[in-house]
């Protein structure tokens, strides 16, 4: 992998005069080798010109940095543009309006009209026929962005439902074609919903073509993994790596009998099965940018980068958010603003909330999860408090104004406990002790508990694991269902709305993982199944119950409660500006149950409180004369005012007041 051949620092030499050079060197080949394409198209060419002048000095800068060590450098460099220039040239011209559209409304993703629904293809509908029969649904819920899990070719039997990617080029056949996804791409672009799909680029399957030429012996291809023929560098970089899936494999290599001359050691930081990519190898880069525009000309307009904090390794750390694995990513934003513009990426990193943010940059991934959000509404479900959520957000929710976090409850992966030990420890709370906490109150096996959820991933070493379980199953559904009675239910339902209501206020995009809207609970199924039954996540994946979601309009069910109380907080946010951008301003409560915030957009302010105890909370007259509130409007109808007195609020309930 990594050489050490000396070149010369970053410092030493003039880049943007280098950059320059190479430009002018490039361009006349890439022209002359692509003369026949620009020949059919010389006003896309021109536009191209104008876009790489723009942006290569910032691309040649990031790939000096990650490959300026290479004797061949510009060879790759070459290759890269000539990719570059092929991807535009081939890109439908309706996406190529709008690009235009969404380079002169940058920032349309910050729209209190925005609403995220995530779901796999083949348990939501099917295949993509069926998916695109699912669009006047996904119409009424309201959504704008919809996320389609991993739907590509990748291997039979256990495939981490998908994330074991064979071919970027093909959709998993029982799911469809990519013919049928570029055509549900437009018919959900033209009723103003935008397509997200994945880039596993961590990793690709190991019955991906570039890793059936490896195991060939093909040297080009052993070079686009980390493969080691004995021990000596594994245990050397296993020193300082987390084991991610330890259930599955300890450490991060397996050992392949079919390589190499006596068998290889592959990196495999997640399955056996998913060979991690060898991104100091330009080529590998240059492929995988190929791959992403590929999608881009499908109509994909969001990419979820898939475990982005694992891409880069170097010896003697931890290959988790490394300097590089930045660059890196930049530099796949640099591709996207030269050849599809309209393009966003947004990060999937689940890691310390320092590290989370350094994702978020409008060069870099305009949108991001948010796991902190995610795990402490949990967290504070749980401990019916609110000072770790308030903490987080007065602290850790500003991000760069041009991007947004994607605010989620709950999603196909596990929950893990991602709140900063240091932001605990101030709070006088011991980090690794709360989470023991947290992990068997989500079991089910702390006194109080509401929730059922399964442990994920247990680490005997650590003691450390992650949880799985459905929103409705984790908020008390179906515990209170099963054992429990109607008051129970009622809980279990203002709980799920609750949290569904900071996601949808708080300001970024929110995102539904569907099922969640009808209060759809844990499928033990999984459990007799052989490709599933080692991955509890599978509990909270179940085929969609369509008879279920029929009875989502019928208000004495449970679909009915929580989809109507969904819909509501839903027509809510839509109806008022105040919930656009990302600007939130906690307000101290002076109640540990009650959290509160402002959000101001425009001319509108909205000030929301929810209260996570099961008991009525008062909130005290004083706290509000801070916040210049006239004309209030209120909003669910309680019964509430503003004027002067305190503000009653009910168990479990969520407020909001706005006021212009
Ligand atoms: C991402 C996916 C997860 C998968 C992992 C490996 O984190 O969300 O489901 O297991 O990447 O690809
Ligand atoms: C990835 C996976 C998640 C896992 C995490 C480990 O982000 O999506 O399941 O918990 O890696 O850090």
């Amino acid at each position: 992998m990594a050489n050490d051949v000396s070149f010369p620092s970053l410092n030493s030499i003039d880049l943007a005069r280098e950059s320059l050079r190479s430009l002018q060197r490039l361009l006349p080949r890439v022209e002359l080798a692509l003369s026949a394409l620009i020949a059919l198209d010389t006003q896309g060419w021109q536009e191209f010109c104008i876009r790489l002048s723009k942006y290569f000095p910032i691309l040649f800068r990031l790939y000096f940095n990650l490959y300026g060590n290479r004797y061949d450098f510009f060879f790759h460099l070459e290759d890269l543009i000539t990719g570059l220039a092929r991807s535009w040239l081939a890109r439908p011209l309706d996406l190529r309006v709008l690009d235009k559209a969404r380079e002169s409304n940058p920032l349309w993703f910050q729209s209190n009209q925005m609403l995220g629904g995530v779901c796999y293809v083949d348990l939501f509908a099917g295949n993509l026929e069926g998916m695109k029969s699912r669009i006047p649904y996904f119409k009424e819920l309201g959504l704008t962005y919809l996320h389609l899990m991993p739907l590509f070719k990748t291997p039979e039997g256990e495939n981490d439902g998908g994330y074991a990617v064979s071919s970027y080029r093909e959709v998993n056949p029982p799911i469809g074609t990519m013919e049928q996804l570029e055509s549900l791409a437009r018919d959900l672009r033209s009723v103003g919903i935008s397509l997200v799909v994945d880039l596993v680029f961590n990793h690709t399957s190991d019955e991906h073509h570039w890793a059936e030429r490896a195991k060939s012996g093909d040297e080009d291809y052993l070079d686009f993994y980390a493969i080691f023929p004995d021990r000596q560098m594994p245990d050397a970089y296993e020193r300082n790596l987390r084991e991610i899936f330890p259930d599955e494999h300890p450490g991060a290599f397996t050992f392949f009998q079919n390589l190499l001359k006596e068998g290889g050691w592959v990196w495999t930081t997640f399955h056996s099965y998913q060979w991690d990519l060898n991104y100091a190898n330009p080529a590998v880069f240059n492929r995988m940018a190929e791959e992403m525009l590929f999608l881009a000309n499908r109509g994909v307009e969001v990419i979820r980068l898939d475990a982005v904090a694992f891409t880069w390794k170097q010896l003697g750390t931890n290959c988790e958010n490394l300097p590089k694995a930045h660059i890196l990513i930049q530099a796949f934003n640099t591709v996207a603003r030269i050849s599809s513009p309209a393009l966003l990426f947004k990060s999937e990193a689940i890691v310390h909330p320092d590290e989370v943010v350094k994702y978020i940059a409008p060069d870099e991934c305009q949108l991001s999860y948010n796991p902190l959000l995610m795990a402490l509404l949990w967290n504070s479900l749980a401990t019916r408090k609110v000072r770790l959520l308030s903490q987080a957000l007065a602290s850790r929710f500003r991000i760069d104004p041009a991007c947004a976090w994607v605010n989620y409850v709950r999603v196909h992966d596990d929950i893990g406990w991602t709140f900063s030990d240091e932001d605990a420890a101030v709070l006088g709370v011991n980090g690794y002790e709360h989470r023991r906490f947290l992990n068997e109150f989500y079991r089910g096996r702390f006194p109080g508990s509401f929730a059922r959820g399964l442990a994920f991933q247990e680490n005997p070493k650590t003691g450390d694991c992650r949880i799985s379980g459905t929103c409705a199953s984790l908020a008390g559904l179906e515990k209170a269902l099963t054992e429990e009675g109607l008051a129970e239910v009622e809980l279990a339902i203002r709980r799920i709305l609750l949290i569904h209501g900071v996601i949808l206020t708080a300001g970024g995009v929110p995102l539904i993982y569907l099922g969640d809207e009808i209060g759809t609970l844990n499928d033990y199924s999984y459990q007799g199944h052989p490709a599933y039954k080692h991955d509890s996540r599978w509990v909270h994946r179940p085929k969609t119950n369509w008879d279920r979601y029929a009875k989502r309009y019928a208000s004495n069910s449970i679909e009915g409660r929580v989809f109507l109380g969904l819909q509501k907080l839903i027509e809510l946010r839509k109806q008022h500006d105040a919930f656009s951008g990302g600007v939130l301003e906690i307000i101290p409560t002076e109640n540990d149950h009650v959290l509160g915030f402002v959000r101001t957009h425009g001319a509108e302010s909205a000030l929301v409180f929810a209260n996570f105890s099961e008991t009525p909370q008062t909130i005290a007259s004083r706290v509000l004369e801070n916040y210049h509130l006239e004309e209030e409007t209120m909003v669910p109808g309680t019964g509430n005012s503003l004027h002067g007195q305190n503000i009653q609020i009910n168990p479990l309930e969520f407020l909001v007041f706005i006021t212009k």
